[in-house]
């Protein structure tokens, strides 16, 4: 299966890369898991990307493109896509590359959730510096305050999800993000899963949007 994840910041694409990832046995590729690892050590791809992370605009579309081309030359087999595209020139360079490998996309799965609950998720959650796993201090705190569960890591709070920034990653997302929706729906590659519930339920709901894809393609 190749799949990529769309939906609001907040909408849980993180926490559901990661079960669905575990569940089909699949690579995962994070764009912005990428950037905060560059940003942590400093490399000239991490001082670039924090410039926009920081105030909430995008990488530039060039040089995500080249590292998400990049990260699948890794991964020969399957792989979800999570931050990634998020721009319509995104979405023509992944099904221009994957064309030329012949391994065209499975299906796009989107995850819908009210911008008022995404607000609310991103305000309580903290992230793993070492694993990058996230947490939520209302809905799924750590065993122990600001430690991670999996790897004992110190739990922060993403400087972009400061109020004022989140409030500015979601005007980009309507205006830059959204329109892959339709972009994929006229492909018939688009699959809309309800991300209002329990990250189970979510995530039960994702695999049976995926049940019919087969797990070769
Ligand atoms: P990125 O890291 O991709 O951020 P995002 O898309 O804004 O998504 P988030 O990580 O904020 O949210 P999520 O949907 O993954 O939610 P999560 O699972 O964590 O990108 C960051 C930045 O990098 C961008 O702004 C941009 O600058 C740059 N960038 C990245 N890709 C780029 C690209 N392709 N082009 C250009 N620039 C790019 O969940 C959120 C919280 O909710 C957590 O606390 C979690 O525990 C909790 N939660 C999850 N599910 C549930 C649930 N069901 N119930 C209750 N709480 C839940």
């Amino acid at each position: 299966m190749r799949i990529v994840l769309l939906g609001i910041p907040g909408a849980g694409k993180g926490t559901q890369a990661h079960r669905l990832a575990d569940r089909f046995g699949l690579a995962l590729v994070a764009t912005g898991d990428i950037f905060r690892a560059n940003v942590q050590d400093q490399t000239d791809l991490g001082l670039l990307a924090k410039q926009y992370m920081d105030s909430g605009e995008l990488v530039p579309d060039d040089v995500v493109v080249r590292m998400v081309v990049d990260a699948l030359d890794q991964h020969p087999g399957g792989f979800i896509l999570d931050g990634f595209p998020r721009t319509i020139p995104q979405a023509e360079a992944l099904e221009q590359d994957l064309s030329s490998r012949s391994r065209p996309l499975s299906t796009a799965l989107a995850f819908d959730l009210p911008d008022h609950i995404a607000i609310k998720r991103l305000a309580g959650r903290r992230t793993c510096q070492r694993c990058q796993r996230t947490y939520n201090v209302e809905f799924y705190p750590p065993k122990v305050e600001g430690v991670c569960d999996a790897c004992g890591g110190v739990l922060v709070h993403r400087d972009d999800d400061r109020k004022e920034t989140v409030r500015h990653r979601l005007e980009v997302y309507y205006g830059s993000t959204f329109p892959l929706w339709d972009y994929y729906r006229e492909r018939g590659l688009l699959r809309v899963v309800d991300a209002d519930g329990t990250e189970d339920e979510v995530t039960e709901r994702a695999v049976r949007a995926l049940s019919d894809v087969p797990s070769g393609q």
